[in-house]
């Protein structure tokens, strides 16, 4: 039987962006005896307008039976002023919490042909090709006591950074895995010198590599330094392990050496099924733009490359993942550019399904 795959394209660009790669992974049927069982449902926002909520438990327990999931994007000014509980982003965290995905895996990678398109100085980020792992689940977003509290005669607002030893453990491990695929280099940032659940992190990270993972080389650093050194000297690292809260800031400002938003795929991964295959989510890491939704732009890589991680991280067809990933790499280099890979001067820019073509068209010379 052939693996499944879960489709939820969401809202704004989600289903033009989501368009491509179904288009990709038919070609993987037809061309390299690749075929997935594929079925398409809604959430977020289209969700909400059928069943007024961004995800029905239909779609969830497919989500959970699925061997993975991709998601293009929810969320639009049509529903900024829906109630919280019923917002588009509800269904994206109910899909986490559930499928229980601990592990956000973040590439920052840098396409040669975009390299004068960073932030940074081209010989800083040429051939970056970094994987942050961020903790998904639990930390200050998450820990309790959290709220806003009358205290004398004013009020305190208050969040609590809190781990268990489980939940570093099972992170760490995720990122010890992958290194194990790349180079087996490890960083861990936290804040030890500071934060309790720093001192914990270092700890717990450290034991679970010298007891099972000896292979692995890993150091320490603390996460405001980790900041500096990625904008300074990116390609020191390999694969960062890190809590939510570092995370979330981490990756985007890793996201930001290699250009555009409309490039950066994403994975999050939760406990290994009894198959051996983790639970997974995949997904671009822009939102659902609704700028330039309906007129035929966006730039449909974010999501092609999430695809790419299906193949990998899933699937284990690595070898493929490489191929879709120089397909890329090759339009690229041939000059094709959608308009968020462009300045003002720099021509026209092609539509996302003329991307596609040339995606498919790299594909075929492969
Ligand atoms: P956004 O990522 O949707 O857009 C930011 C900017 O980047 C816009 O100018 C957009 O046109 C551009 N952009 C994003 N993806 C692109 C692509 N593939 N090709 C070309 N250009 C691209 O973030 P924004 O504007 O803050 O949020 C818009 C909506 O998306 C909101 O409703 C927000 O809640 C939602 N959102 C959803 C996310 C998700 O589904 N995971 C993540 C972030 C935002
Ligand atoms: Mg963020």
């Amino acid at each position: 039987t052939n693996p499944t795959l879960l489709i939820l394209a969401g809202d704004g660009i989600g289903p033009e962006v989501m368009g491509q790669v179904t288009r990709i992974i038919d070609w993987y049927g037809k061309n390299r005896d690749l075929a997935f069982d594929v079925e398409h449902d809604l959430v977020g926002g289209a969700a909400y307008d059928k069943h007024g909520t961004p995800l029905h438990d239909d779609t969830m327990a497919k989500a959970l039976a699925a061997d993975a999931v991709l998601l293009g994007a929810v969320g639009g000014p049509k529903y900024d002023d829906l109630d919280f509980s019923v917002k588009p982003e509800r269904g994206l965290l109910r899909l986490r919490k559930e499928m229980d995905l601990f592990s956000n895996l973040r590439p920052a990678q840098c396409f040669d042909a975009l390299a004068d398109f960073s932030s940074l100085k081209k010989d800083i980020v040429a051939g970056l090709d970094i994987m942050i792992v961020r903790e998904l689940t639990s930390g200050v977003y998450f820990g309790e006591p959290r709220g806003i509290f009358e205290e004398g005669n004013e009020r305190v607002g208050i969040n609590t950074q809190r781990y268990t030893e489980s939940e570093i453990d099972r992170v760490a491990r995720s990122a010890f895995e992958l290194a194990r695929r790349r180079s087996g280099k490890v960083c861990s940032m936290e804040k030890a010198n500071v934060m309790e659940s720093g001192i914990l992190w270092r700890e717990v990270v450290q034991k679970v590599r010298d007891t099972d993972y000896p292979d692995i080389e890993l150091t320490h650093m603390y996460a405001d330094n980790g900041a500096m050194q990625l904008v300074r000297a990116p390609k020191q690292f390999d694969v960062i392990v890190t809590d939510n809260l570092f995370g979330d800031i981490l990756s985007d400002c890793a996201a930001m050496l290699t250009g555009s938003l409309g490039m950066l795929p994403s994975a999050s991964l939760g406990a290994p099924n009894p198959d051996g295959r983790p639970k997974a989510l995949y997904e671009p890491v822009h939102g659902s733009a609704p700028d330039i939704a309906g007129q035929g732009k966006a730039n449909p890589i974010a999501c092609i490359l999430s695809f790419a991680m299906a193949l990998r991280y899933s699937f284990d067809q690595g070898d493929e993942a490489t191929r879709l990933e120089n397909a890329v790499e090759k339009v690229l280099a041939d000059g094709a550019r959608t308009a968020d890979l462009m300045g003002p001067e720099d021509g026209t820019p092609i539509s996302t399904t003329e991307m596609g073509d040339a995606i498919l068209a790299a594909l075929d010379a492969s």
